[in-house]
């Protein structure tokens, strides 16, 4: 029997849906026929994606060109989503960029902007969608984190830490709506072969000098199946995690980052080493 998302008719809001893997998300849902509203800075890229998802699935795209930095943004989207739709099911977060680089020479501007944009801007878009989804008794939010949230890399701490500090909310805020209807959960990537990791090793490659190879390499060979993810994958499990299949899981994610992340944290050194007699 084929897998039956019921996503049908759904109201879907993603920010970043214009590219990367919010963009390949956007895509899988509409192929399942749900509603879209499209986040993403105001461009000519943004109406071509909704153009061509709307020529290719038939589906009802709002195209929404929007700063997700600016506080008031998230619910003006909201209200907008509402007016044409009626009601919101689902919010997929992919709206980030962080930069990396080597820990002395970022500026706290990076710092900055890493938490206004992937931080607060996943907080405030949380905030303006769940009064809707509450009053509806039913809702799912996944969030694009990403391994470096359980699993920090020297050269990303920007994003990293961002990441970690949504893993926290998001567990804690599943918490509280989960009496509403309403399950939370993040996806957490490593590596992926979209627009942002292909800046990302660019620009590394510049700070250190390293070919890209190298840099790529650096990236993989930390990880059992030495792999660079596909979007198409990642956005597989988004779109899971916003259907009904996963009904019963809320406040987790999943990784899919060829198995670097350690399943469960490695124990203290005390532990390994024991120092004192037992018995
Ligand atoms: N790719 C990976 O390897 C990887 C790994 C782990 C985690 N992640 C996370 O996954 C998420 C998506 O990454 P990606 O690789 O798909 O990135 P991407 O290809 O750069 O796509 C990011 C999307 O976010 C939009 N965006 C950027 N700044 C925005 C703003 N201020 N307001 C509204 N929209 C904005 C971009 O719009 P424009 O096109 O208009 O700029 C673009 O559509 C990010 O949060 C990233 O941290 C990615």
């Amino acid at each position: 029997m084929a897998l039956d998302l019921k996503l049908d008719g759904k109201v879907a809001i993603i920010t970043g849906g214009c590219m990367g893997l919010g963009g390949e998300a956007a895509k899988q849902l509409a192929e399942q026929g749900a509603k879209l509203a499209l986040v993403s800075i105001p461009d000519d890229a943004l109406e071509a994606k909704a153009k061509d998802l709307r020529e290719t699935f038939g589906a009802e795209v709002l195209a929404i060109g929007a700063d997700l930095t600016d506080p008031d943004t998230p619910n003006r989207i909201a209200a907008n989503v509402i007016k044409e739709f009626g009601r919101i099911d689902i919010l997929i977060n992919s709206a980030g960029a962080s930069q990396g680089g080597i820990f002395w020479d970022i500026p706290d501007e990076v710092w900055d902007e890493s938490f206004a944009l992937k931080f607060m801007g996943t907080i405030r878009m949380m905030r303006a969608v769940l009064p809707s989804m509450r009053k509806n008794g039913y809702g799912r939010i996944v969030t694009v984190v990403g391994d470096t949230g359980k699993q920090p890399r020297a050269r990303l701490l920007p994003g990293a830490a961002a990441n970690a500090a949504l893993l926290v909310v998001i567990k804690g805020l599943s918490d509280e709506v989960a009496i509403d209807g309403i399950a939370i959960n993040a996806v957490n990537p490593g590596p992926t072969r979209t627009e942002r990791i292909a800046t990302l090793f660019a620009n590394l490659s510049e700070s250190t000098g390293r070919t890209l190879e190298d840099i790529e390499s650096d990236f993989t060979d930390d990880a059992p199946m030495k792999t660079m993810g596909d979007p198409e994958d990642v956005a597989r499990m988004i779109v899971l995690l916003a259907s009904d299949v996963t009904y019963n899981m809320t406040g987790t994610s999943i990784t899919t980052d060829g198995g670097r992340s350690h399943a469960l944290p490695p124990p203290p050194p005390d532990l390994l080493r024991p120092t004192y007699e037992i018995g």
